[in-house]
């Protein structure tokens, strides 16, 4: 047990020092922060909340560098129009309680879509991995997910994670394009608490040598 003990302290010791280690320290920073004010830091402007999302849907790599990523990012009287529309659609109370703190509490939130048009294109021009394809482009959504997540705490942002896809695809600007797939809404604001206590289980990883 304390041989264990010993060995996951090297192996964080490493982890800390090596040429990755701020990265990682933004990877473990990022954390689900739910209370929010409905700001932004005194420092930041949604021109650079717009440049980094721009960055990382740019940068988030794509299965055959297809670009598949798509974002909007919605704050003010469209943010608070479409989580309106998202609690107002809700049956039940205790269903609301997320959607009704995301229109209140938060100063924007971010919306991940796919291109199905470039999904579609993909599976024609290979067939062969034709399946594969709507499971790749949820991949690289994931990634750009997180990725603004990460890059949002690194400016001071607190944001949660949230998947009303049916419910905001429905309440969203009608020129969004109907061929794009929603797949999560990043909520985010200035913490107005810090992230709850987090446990890890093993987590493991195998070397094979
Ligand atoms: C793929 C994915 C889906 C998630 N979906 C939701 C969600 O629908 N609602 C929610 O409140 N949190 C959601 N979360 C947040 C997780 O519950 C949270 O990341 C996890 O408990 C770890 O906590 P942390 O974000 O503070 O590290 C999701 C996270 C991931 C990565």
């Amino acid at each position: 047990m304390l041989f264990g003990l010993i060995q996951k302290s090297k192996k964080e010791d490493m982890a800390t020092t090596s040429a990755a280690a701020s990265f990682l320290k933004s990877i473990a920073t990022r954390r689900t922060i739910y209370a929010l004010k409905p700001e932004l830091p005194s420092n930041v402007t949604l021109d650079d909340v717009e440049a980094t999302v721009q960055e990382v849907i740019k940068h988030t790599p794509t299965s055959f560098n297809s670009q598949v990523n798509r974002a909007i990012i919605l704050t003010g009287e469209a943010h608070k129009k479409v989580w309106d529309q998202v609690v107002n659609s809700i049956p039940d109370d205790s269903g609301k309680r997320r959607p009704t703190s995301a229109r209140d509490e938060a100063y924007g939130s971010v919306i991940f879509f796919t291109d199905d048009l470039v999904t579609e294109k993909l599976q024609a021009g290979f067939p062969a991995w034709a399946a594969a394809f709507p499971q790749f482009a949820d991949h690289s959504s994931g990634a750009a997910q997180i990725d603004t997540w990460t890059a949002f705490t690194e400016m001071g942002l607190g944001a949660h994670l949230q998947h009303y896809n049916g419910y905001i695809k429905a309440a969203l600007p009608a020129d969004v394009p109907t061929q794009w797939s929603i797949h999560a809404q990043l909520v985010f604001g200035v913490p107005a608490a810090p992230a709850g206590a987090k446990e890890f289980g093993k987590n493991e990883v195998k070397v094979y040598k």
